[in-house]
């Protein structure tokens, strides 16, 4: 049987019926709809490569990444926000991608500046607060403005955001207190905020789609993510925290050992052109585009107008301080049930 089924692919083989692809294996922490419109893309220009991909969230995926170090599964690492990718960079577990950088935005630059070339810099997102406004409005309550606020009592199990464990944006948002307010304020607040919360989600963009259906009234996540959904015609609510909020810079990186190295080096060359980076909107997807070329869509959040922190990437995407708020939030805020 065995030889039968060999001499069989050899035969197809060698009458052109069928040619070996190239794999790439790629891990998508973006949205899943912009994970299969950037494979697609990406195959359309590249026939011979087979991109196979999996939509992971950003801290999964860099818990992955960890413990296939020496044997990685994964050869490049798409979306998700930055402080994970810079990371992996400093652990030895991405390598640098030698791209041409020179059109990306300062903000993109950076991130390869601080991980010597081993992620860079994809697209910038605002982190905010959303609310479904026929809910909050039939149950009578105020809406928020503030961080502040959502301690507040009238949000009693009404507030739904993700685990910082899994997903980038909630470890966004708790580098974001932790920069507004001083660590231990920040996580005062946080466990203050967790009384009112409903469930932490593995997915950071999950609070918004749920705020977005009325399964919760209050979201916390990133403003491109419920810009989506309130365009489709949901009645979510955005907020610009009023003490200022934090932001990400997604980011891309090439795993160390990665089998596909041409295949992944082509991949980051692809995700930082103009062009590609322009299609975003397409599906729905407005962060702010790193290629300075790049068309930025009319509904994406403009960033310039909001009270943004002056987010320390090197800090908060290093490995020591990570692990130490991860440790203070899963012992002083924590999850009661935690998501398998
Ligand atoms: C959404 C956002 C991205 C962000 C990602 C992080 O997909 O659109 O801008 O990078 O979430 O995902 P995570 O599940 O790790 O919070």
């Amino acid at each position: 049987m065995k030889k039968l089924g060999m001499v069989s692919v050899a035969a197809l083989l060698a009458s052109g019926a069928v040619a070996w692809a190239d794999e790439l294996s790629l891990v998508c922490s973006a949205e899943q709809d912009w994970c299969d419109l950037m494979v697609a893309a990406f195959e359309a220009e590249n026939p011979d490569t087979d991109v196979l991909m999996v939509r992971k969230s950003t801290g999964e995926t860099l818990a992955q990444v960890r413990a296939e170090a020496g044997n990685p599964k994964i050869d490049v690492w798409w979306g998700g926000t930055g402080d994970p990718h810079l990371i992996a960079a400093e652990e030895g577990l991405s390598q640098a991608s030698g791209v041409d950088t020179s059109e990306l935005l300062g903000w993109a630059q950076n991130m390869a500046e601080i991980s010597r070339g081993k992620t860079v810099g994809i697209y910038a997102g605002a982190l905010g607060i959303g609310y479904n406004a026929d809910i909050l409005a039939e149950k009578g309550i105020e809406p928020p403005q503030c961080w502040a606020d959502l301690e507040d009592s009238r949000f009693e199990g009404e507030i739904q955001v993700a685990n910082p464990n899994s997903s980038g944006t909630a470890y966004t948002e708790l580098a974001t207190f932790v920069q507004l307010f001083g660590e231990d304020e920040a996580m005062t607040k946080l466990a203050a905020v967790g009384k009112n919360v409903n469930s932490y989600t593995k997915s950071g963009s999950a609070p918004s789609k749920a705020a977005a259906r009325g399964e919760t009234g209050v979201s916390i996540g990133f403003m491109h993510d419920m810009v989506k959904l309130a365009s489709q015609g949901f009645p979510l609510k955005i907020v610009a925290p009023c003490e200022g909020t934090g932001y990400e810079v997604g980011a891309v990186s090439i795993i160390d050992g990665a089998r596909n190295l041409v295949g992944a080096k082509k991949w980051v060359e692809f995700a930082l052109s103009a062009e590609v980076q322009s299609r975003a909107p397409e599906v729905g997807s407005f962060q702010v585009p790193s290629n300075s070329n790049a068309q930025v869509a009319p509904e994406s959040p403009d960033l310039a107008s909001i009270k943004l922190i002056d987010y320390d990437f090197a800090t908060y995407g290093s490995s020591e301080t990570r692990e130490r708020l991860l440790a203070r939030w899963d012992s002083e805020v924590g999850d009661p049930n935690p998501q398998q």
